[in-house]
């Protein structure tokens, strides 16, 4: 069993090196080399990033795990093969696709996820749930962060591969990726003890925003303080990089995470018609929900005066429906 987990990971280690060398040495990755720049990946990340690309063919890492006596089966249990479907043999898993290694906190590679080409389905593909691989107990780039993460005490969380990348040209080394899916508890857990805050950086589409806060109870339950960074136009972070540089990101973007109370109450706005006066109530009550269980009388008040001047309603409404709140929680 051992042997066989020891196997897979030797053989991760090979591939990664595999498609990484077909990307930047043979005339079949030059599509994908192409692809990589006119998104704006320099060669500098695709090395940092040991990304890769795996042809359009569908025996290329079988034969090459086969000459170095990998035993298929195993291989396939590990996620890098397919089994044929008439039972007769493996097939590559990942065909025509820019490669990513997935890497474990120490380093070592233990899944890929490969992006098309341009638009097709599924975007990404990824390596199976495995004894190696588990999504959510995965941060893409924590290996590489680890370092900066613990000298700023700070994690940026990011969505996406494309978002980490940037973001690390940009000058921010302590970027890690849930990879798409929800923060999970495991996730939180794997981030205790390298950092003190965490700065959300999901998307700025709905799912997003809607993912940024779900992350804030997993975050502050474990004692993190959580900041959330906006987006605006819908971007996600990659996008905003490219389109708007380095330091509008950094100065902007980072800098102006506002806090997990604030990015509540953007969020619940956002959701209220505020023209009309049900859907202003509505508002109003949500948002008093947020600030109501605050312990700092002063930090209420802070939240209780921008309402006011936001929405034309009395400070002292306000207070004394918020006060009325408190006393039905205790
Ligand atoms: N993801 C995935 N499988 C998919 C779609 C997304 O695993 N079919 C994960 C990937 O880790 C992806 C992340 O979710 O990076 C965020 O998804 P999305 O925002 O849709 O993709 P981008 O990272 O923005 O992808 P790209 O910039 O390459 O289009
Ligand atoms: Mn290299
Ligand atoms: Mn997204
Ligand atoms: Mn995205
Ligand atoms: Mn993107």
């Amino acid at each position: 069993r051992n042997l066989e987990l020891e196997q897979q990971l030797q053989a991760h280690e090979w591939t990664s090196k595999l498609y990484h060398f077909l990307l930047k040495n043979t005339e079949h990755g030059k599509p994908a080399m192409d692809y990589l720049k006119s998104r704006g990946f320099t060669d500098k990340a695709i090395d940092t990033f040991q990304i890769g690309y795996a042809p359009a063919r569908w025996d290329t890492l079988v034969q090459f795990l086969e000459k170095r006596s990998f035993d298929l089966g195993t291989m396939e249990k590990g996620g890098l093969l397919s089994s044929k479907q008439d039972g007769t043999g493996y097939v590559d898993r990942f065909r025509d696709r820019v490669i990513f290694p997935l890497h474990n906190r120490n380093g070592k590679v233990i899944a890929f996820a490969g992006r098309v080409l341009g638009e097709g389905q599924p975007k990404y593909l990824n390596s199976p749930e495995s004894k190696l691989f588990s999504k959510s107990r995965t941060l893409y780039n924590l290996h590489q962060a680890k370092a900066e993460i613990r000298k700023s005490r700070q994690i940026v969380l990011f969505e996406g591969y494309g978002d980490v990348i940037s973001a690390w040209e940009a000058g921010v080394h302590n970027g890690v990726a849930t990879m798409g899916t929800a923060l999970t508890e495991s996730h939180a857990a794997m981030m205790r003890g390298l950092a003190d805050e965490v700065i959300v950086c999901y998307d700025g589409d709905n799912a997003g925003q809607a993912a940024a806060l779900k992350s804030i109870p997993i975050l502050e339950s474990l004692g993190f303080t959580a900041k959330i960074a906006l987006l605006s136009e819908g971007m996600d972070p990659d996008e905003f990089i490219q389109k708007h540089g380095a330091e509008r990101f950094k100065h902007q973007v980072l800098d102006g995470a506002v806090s997990s109370v604030k990015f509540k109450l953007i969020y619940l706005k956002k959701n209220h018609i505020l023209l009309e006066e049900d859907g202003k109530v509505a508002y109003i009550k949500d948002a008093l929900e947020v600030i109501a269980p605050l312990p700092s009388p002063t930090e209420r008040e802070i939240y209780l005066k921008e309402m006011s001047a936001d929405l034309q309603v009395s400070f002292d409404s306000l207070k004394q429906e918020c006060n009325e709140m408190r006393q039905a929680m205790q």
